[in-house]
């Protein structure tokens, strides 16, 4: 592996791989030991054009507990804003030596695009490009399912929400394709959800009741307001009455049923405080087993795997 750009068309060995590589790093990212030196010597650079809370900071601590040396370009003072293009902003920092590329960008395919023109040495890590794909986002969740679940074989998993501009329900519906999830559902209303997610074997449902029924994981999803317009755009009110996670309806879910979120979340529009903060709510582990991921990826990428 040279770049994570995506999850789609991965082996299963190699996410496997992936996900067993971070449970070998869950003790150095919990600070049980204080860093490995498997990146001495190289720079990681978090090229985020996009905002971000949980994958810049994660991806950061995951670098610095692989003993990297860490840059954190600030977008918005740099010379992006003078005009300078992706590529010429990407082969100066190039010129600076740095050995691996985060990057995050509104615009599908950046990513792919930094990865086509960056010297042979550097790896590039998809942080999240548009609506299209964020892998390290999928690994997590895959991370997350395999702790508190075990067997990937037996699984109903719905992913509940704005699926139609969710690069994580992308991702997610790969992995949990690949990893040989018999039962995967799309649940939202018929504007928020592709019904060409048949095509991939996923079932399309437009009620969250029948969605829900007996699910072993709920995976619920914000309304992506910054990527709608016009008539896409429910009322968060009207959004919460008809596909808002709350207790009653979390009941219709397997008893020890998993609830999970990528975060940021939005209390009372696609998910209750009640659910959210709940003992089915497992959405800030993921955010913990994010350290362990982003360090497995990015060790197997520059070839020093625990
Ligand atoms: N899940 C996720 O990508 O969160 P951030 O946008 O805060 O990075």
């Amino acid at each position: 592996l040279i770049h994570l750009l995506s999850i789609e068309g991965l082996p299963q060995a190699v996410l496997t791989h992936i996900l067993d590589t971070a449970s070998t790093f869950v003790s150095v990212s919990d600070r049980d030991v204080k860093k490995v030196p498997l990146l001495r010597g190289k720079s990681v650079f978090n090229l985020f054009f996009e905002n971000s809370t949980r994958t810049r900071t994660t991806f950061e601590i995951a670098a610095k507990r692989l003993s990297a040396d860490v840059l954190n370009l600030d977008i918005a003072r740099s010379s992006t804003a003078k005009g300078e293009t992706l590529l010429d902003t990407v082969a100066n920092l190039s010129a600076m030596h740095a050995d691996m590329f985060v990057v995050r960008h509104s615009e599908s395919g950046a990513p792919y695009l930094i990865a086509q023109h960056c010297a042979p040495h550097v790896h590039v890590v998809n942080a999240g490009d548009g609506r299209h794909s964020h892998p390290t986002q999928g690994l997590l969740d895959m991370y997350t399912i395999r702790h508190y679940k075990r067997d990937f074989t037996q699984l109903s998993v719905a992913i509940v929400g704005d699926i139609v501009h969710s690069r994580v329900a992308r991702s997610d519906i790969h992995a949990l394709s690949i990893l040989g999830v018999p039962d995967i559902r799309a649940v939202g209303p018929k504007t928020l959800v592709p019904g060409d997610l048949r095509e991939m074997g996923v079932r399309v449902c437009h009620d969250l009741e029948e969605g829900i029924k007996d699910a072993d994981v709920v995976i619920t999803l914000r309304l992506q307001n910054e990527r709608m317009s016009g008539a896409l755009l429910p009322s968060s009110g009207e959004y919460f009455q008809h596909y808002g996670l709350t207790e009653e309806r979390l009941a219709l879910a397997k008893p020890d049923c998993i609830v999970m979120h990528p975060g940021p979340i939005n209390r009372g529009v696609e998910i209750d405080s009640r659910v959210a903060d709940g003992a089915h709510s497992v959405i800030l582990p993921q955010v913990s087993f994010g350290i362990a991921v982003r360090m497995a990826v990015m060790a197997i990428l520059a070839g020093n795997e625990a």
